[in-house]
């Protein structure tokens, strides 16, 4: 894993920015795995400008997000699909034939999990898969335990993550208890990985990460170390530990 420690937030995101539009720009074609949450905000903004002062095509880029949580409808305002919308989609103009999230109020969930494969199978996989790290090391909602041969499935959320991305939701309560999210061995099977941190929060699972070299299911963003092709943006705060 390659490691490029920026000084903060904003040189994170600006970096990361600068790695999704050499990705575009050599492959107009590119699909793209996205993720979401406070980490990638700032990416999507810096990429946005980028595109939009350098005006490089996006009319045959493709996207593919990880992850969203069950029962919440599009148009919810704690989506997925609705994050996405605000800070990428509808800047950038994407038609809604590039993007692609789970649908986290299909009736038959198990069948959208297979949907949701096939799809990303059928465009030929993704070529660079952005990632944040939770806490508790899941990547995408694939927490701790779950299998790295997983593919795309409903996922029980832990109470800490729970509790993690209640600021988020108007009471604690209000935060859905499943999401449907790519599996471990759906983010593995992207050509790169471009995993972000950021933030003192972040330090313990980030140390982890680098320092155990334990390859286990009980810390999901371990399954990384089996990826030739992963580097690792992070900030002095969510190094302070390494
Ligand atoms: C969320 C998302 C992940 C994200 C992580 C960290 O639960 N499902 O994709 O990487 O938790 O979120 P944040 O960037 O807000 O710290």
């Amino acid at each position: 894993m390659q490691v490029i420690r920026v000084k903060n937030y904003n040189e994170m995101s600006e970096k990361a920015a600068d790695m999704l539009a050499a990705q575009v720009k050599s492959k107009p074609d590119s699909v793209l795995g996205l993720a979401t949450g406070g980490t990638p905000e700032g990416t999507y903004k810096a990429f946005v400008q980028k595109a939009l002062q350098e005006n490089f095509s996006l009319s045959e880029l493709t996207t593919f997000n990880l992850d969203e949580y069950v029962g919440l409808s599009p148009q919810h305002p704690k989506s997925y699909h609705l994050y996405m919308k605000n800070h990428l989609f509808q800047p950038l103009a994407l038609q809604p034939s590039q993007t692609n999230l789970p649908r986290g109020n299909a009736p038959y969930l198990e069948k959208e999990a297979e949907r949701y494969e096939r799809m990303i199978k059928e465009v030929g996989g993704i070529d660079l898969q952005l990632l944040g790290i939770g806490e508790n090391g899941h990547i995408g909602f694939n927490e701790p335990g779950t299998s790295f041969t997983s593919r795309t499935h409903i996922e029980k959320l832990n109470p800490t993550t729970r509790e993690a991305n209640a600021r988020y939701f108007e009471n604690k309560e209000d935060v859905p208890e499943h999401a449907i999210t790519m599996g471990i061995s759906s983010i593995m099977d992207s050509g790169s990985i471009l995993l972000l941190a950021s933030g003192e929060r972040k330090k313990e699972a980030v140390k982890r990460l680098l320092e155990d070299k334990n390859t286990r299911e009980d810390f999901p963003a371990s399954s990384l170390r089996n990826h030739p092709y992963v580097t690792m943006v992070a900030d002095e705060e969510a190094l302070a530990a390494v």
